[in-house]
Order: C-alpha cells, then sequence, then structure tokens
C-alpha cells in the first residue's frame, strides 16, 4: 500500500483512489446533488481569487500553528467529518485520526461512523471534535451528545443544512448502501437499529434508491430550527459550531443561539445543487461575525493557496474532506498522512511566498477579487 508516495498533490489521490474503490464506494465519496454543478465548481471558486502578495518581508522562520476554540493546530487544517470511512479502507476513521494526531491537524468525527467515538479517542490523543445530526428521536441526540463529552472531544459540530438528503443520483443508480458487515456505533436507540436493518438486507429498497436517504427521511429531523440551536447548547457544556452556513445573517443568528462557530459549507455540494460555493459565501460570514465565534470554512480546498485565501477571508481554519477519503483509500493512515503532509507543505510555501510568516498576518488586502 505505498503507491502513493509518488503521487505530488491531492488531484492525483482522487484518481489514485477512483482506480482502486469500488464504483458504489467511490461515487458515494465523490457525488453531488442533481447536476454536481457545486460539487465541480467548489475548487474553481478558490481559483477565481488572485493573491496580492507581498515581497521583501523576511519569511525565512514561518509559523503556520493556529488556536481554534481551545484546540492548538499544527496548520491550520482539521479533517471534515465523512461518513462510513470503513468502506476506504479497513482501518477507516482509526487510521484518519491517527494520521491527523500524526501531523497535528484536528479531526472531525461524523455521527454516521463506521468506528465508535470511543475507538476514535484512543487511538489518538489529537484535537477531537463531533459531528451530529438531530434526530426525531431528542434522546437519542442527547444520548450522543453525553458519549461525545465522556469521551473527552472538545466540540460539537451540528450540521443544519440537511434537513432531508440531497438527491445524489450516483447513490441512486447504484443503489448506495452500506453492507452488513459496517456498524454505526455512534447510533443509539431507533437510529441505529434503522441503519442496522437496511444493512442486514443490503439494500431493503432496491436498486433505484439510496438507502442513506431513506434512512435520513425516516429518522432526521426536517422540523429543526433555531430553537433546537439553543436546546442543544442547553444540554452541553461543549462548544457548539454550526456547519453548513452560507450567508452573513445565519451567521449572525447562529452567535445569537449561542453558537461557539460557525462553518461556511455547502456540504461538498452534496445537498443543494448550485449553492453558493464556500469561496464566495466567506467573506459576507466573515463580515458579518466581526471576530465573534470560531469561523471556519470547506468546500474545494485542494491546494496550499486555498487554505492562504480562506484565512486571508477571515476564517481561522479550513476543513478538508475528500482528499482526505482519497488518502485512506490508496494507503490507509500513511496515504491520509501523505494528503495532509502535501496540504501542510503547501500552505507553508504559499505563506512564505504570499509574504507572510504566520496566519495571523493573512489579511484580506492580499486577496483580488
Ligand atoms: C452524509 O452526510 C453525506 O453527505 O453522505
Amino acid at each position: 500500500m505505498d503507491d502513493h508516495k509518488t503521487l505530488l498533490n491531492l488531484r492525483e489521490f482522487e484518481s489514485a483512489a477512483a482506480a482502486r474503490l469500488p464504483k458504489m464506494v467511490f461515487d458515494y465519496y465523490a457525488g453531488g446533488a442533481g447536476d454536481e454543478v457545486t460539487a465541480r465548481t467548489a475548487h474553481d471558486a478558490w481559483d477565481a481569487i488572485s493573491i496580492r502578495y507581498r515581497v521583501l518581508r523576511d519569511v525565512s522562520q514561518r509559523n503556520l500553528a493556529v488556536k481554534v476554540l481551545a484546540d492548538d493546530l499544527a496548520f491550520p487544517v482539521m479533517v471534515a467529518p465523512m461518513a462510513f470511512q470503513r468502506l476506504a479502507h479497513p482501518d477507516g476513521e482509526l487510521a484518519t485520526a491517527r494520521a491527523a494526531a500524526a501531523i497535528g491537524a484536528g479531526m472531525i468525527l461524523s455521527t454516521m461512523a463506521t468506528t465508535s467515538i470511543e475507538d476514535v479517542r484512543a487511538a489518538a490523543k489529537g484535537p477531537l471534535w463531533f459531528q451530529l445530526y438531530i434526530y426525531r428521536d431528542r434522546e437519542a441526540s442527547r444520548a450522543l451528545v453525553e458519549r461525545a463529552e465522556r469521551a473527552g472531544c472538545t466540540a460539537l459540530v451540528l450540521t443544519v443544512d440537511s434537513p432531508l438528503l440531497g438527491r445524489r443520483e450516483r447513490d441512486v443508480r447504484n443503489g448506495f448502501h452500506v453492507g452488513p458487515e459496517f456498524t454505526v456505533p455512534n447510533l443509539t436507540g431507533d437510529p441505529r437499529a434503522a441503519l442496522a436493518a437496511s444493512a442486514a438486507h443490503g439494500n431493503p429498497h432496491g436498486r433505484n434508491e439510496s438507502a442513506l436517504a431513506r434512512f435520513v427521511e425516516d429518522h432526521w429531523d426536517a422540523s429543526i430550527s433555531w430553537s433546537d440551536v439553543a436546546w442543544l447548547r442547553s444540554i452541553t457544556k461543549l462548544p457548539v459550531l454550526v456547519k453548513g452556513v452560507v450567508r452573513g445573517d445565519d451567521a449572525a443568528l447562529a452567535l445569537d443561539h449561542g453558537a461557539a462557530g460557525v462553518i461556511v459549507s455547502n456540504h461538498g455540494g452534496r445537498q443543494l445543487d448550485t449553492s453558493i460555493d464556500s469561496a464566495r459565501a466567506l467573506r459576507e460570514v466573515a463580515d458579518a461575525m466581526g471576530g465573534r465565534g470560531a469561523l471556519l470554512a470547506d468546500g474545494g480546498i485542494r491546494r496550499g493557496t486555498d487554505v492562504i485565501k480562506a484565512l486571508a477571508c477571515g476564517a481561522n481554519a479550513v476543513l478538508l474532506g475528500r482528499p482526505v477519503l482519497w488518502g485512506l483509500a490508496v494507503g490507509g493512515a500513511e496515504g491520509v498522512q501523505h494528503v495532509l503532509q502535501l496540504l501542510r507543505d503547501e500552505f507553508d510555501l504559499a505563506l512564505a511566498l504570499t509574504g507572510c510568516r504566520s496566519a495571523a498576518e493573512l489579511t484580506r488586502d492580499l486577496l483580488s477579487f
């Protein structure tokens, strides 16, 4: 599993993973909603921003570290929450956690992980946040929050862009399902039973339907509203970040309802197709927040220069999604670490060439829109 060693950038990991993964799995990870417009344009939107770099600034010493809420990151990148990582590699989320910790990136663990919170926490000691949805069964949500707290996660990430699952035609076509050899141990109560039942029977709905979409429709709560953010705040001591915001007014509402931060995201283009790219939404959100709370962004981050631009727009850090799965598929923990190392090194080089020595020096005047 060391063919990843010759890969030079995150894009090359995608092609290598495509050659290795079963089509149903690759399509689930790579795909987006509808015509996949947003999934396709996410990176181009970063490319459309130019860097007005400074010169002659003595960049011989650089410090890539940032602090996000209570967590120290060696460079401003966290692994985005992504479901079912054992579909990509037998070590799944454990490999991702070990790789992230080894390089000093943070990790956000998905509720829909194929590994328990407790096992992931035990595998690696890096910063670990927990992502959740709100279930119709509020007690299942509460139990999950308690487990995340007990396990030692340091923040909760509430995904708010998914009252229903976006229609991903690749998954419909492939009859996407999670096979009976996998479990989703962070689910409790009703939702767990439902997903286990769908796993045990393969895709119980036959081809031409995504088992995940059906599961979501049955168990996630499409009625959630801002008062549920306040409810989540009321049942936990952990800071809550709201993920899936693309507007300044929604970011302000998140803070008003007690969120400790906001993640600008359109769910990798997997929810509402043609939604605004994060690169275009980020400035408005940063301005509305005015430095209150943590601000992160994801969507289309593939190069160190993308990280430079996100931070110069006002983000404290970015989330890296699909490329982590490609690293996992190609080389397990080593592959993920390689992906993160490439992005770290590209960020370091771009920082120097931009004329900056630290994240704090990345200001908006460095960008041309
Ligand atoms: C789950 O959140 C997914 O995007 O498939």
